[in-house]
């Protein structure tokens, strides 16, 4: 059976067992193996890529229900490596082994969309993710940074736009004031 898909953007298919898992046709098939195999029973999350923007743990994900679908790796979370949570990653040195991380920013990343100023509570619920070197403390704090440079980023953006744009933000700031035509000043 043939199934297409898109990664990272690209169209990719594969033509073979239809049950075979979708990480195993993202790493060997396709060549991105960024995404881990762990426990292979979709406990770990190692294997975490998005799927039409969701989570999902590919290990157990038969490559047939990929088929029209949107998925992105984390080789294709951003293009320089300056997603938000991987910058976090990176200035507090998260990693120990490295295992997991890759699913880890990847469900990271998702949180983040879900919760632009996630709590504790929201990242321990959310992040079910599992570590075997126990990097649970710098994770979290990585996932507030991040939280922070995605809220800096939008608002330099904002402001860019605003001194590129000046008319255009001062007409929406001033939207309030306009009022409705009198349309019906003649009918009288
Ligand atoms: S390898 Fe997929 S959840 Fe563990
Ligand atoms: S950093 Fe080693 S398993 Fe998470």
């Amino acid at each position: 059976m043939s199934v297409k898909f898109s990664v990272n953007g690209k169209p990719a298919e594969f033509d073979g067992a239809e049950d075979a898992p979708l990480l195993w046709v993202v790493r060997e098939h396709l060549g991105l193996t960024g995404s881990k195999f762990g426990c292979g029973i979709g406990a770990c999350g190692a294997c975490t890529m998005h799927i039409d923007g969701a989570p999902a743990r590919t290990c157990i994900m038969p490559v047939m229900m990929a088929q029209g679908r949107q998925i992105t790796t984390i080789e294709g979370l951003s293009r320089n490596t300056d997603h938000p949570v991987q910058k976090a990653w990176i200035a507090l040195d998260v990693p120990q082994c490295g295992y997991c991380q890759s699913g880890m920013i990847m469900a990271a990343a998702h949180l983040l969309s879900r919760h632009p100023e996630p709590t504790d509570a929201d990242i321990d619920r959310e992040m079910t993710n599992l570590c075997r070197c126990a990097t649970y403390v710098r994770i979290r704090a990585a996932i507030h940074l991040a939280a922070k440079l995605a809220r800096a980023a939008h608002s330099a953006s904002e402001d860019a736009r605003e001194r590129t744009f000046p008319s255009e933000a001062s007409g929406q700031r001033g939207h309030s004031k306009l009022r409705a035509p009198e349309t019906n000043a003649k009918a009288k």
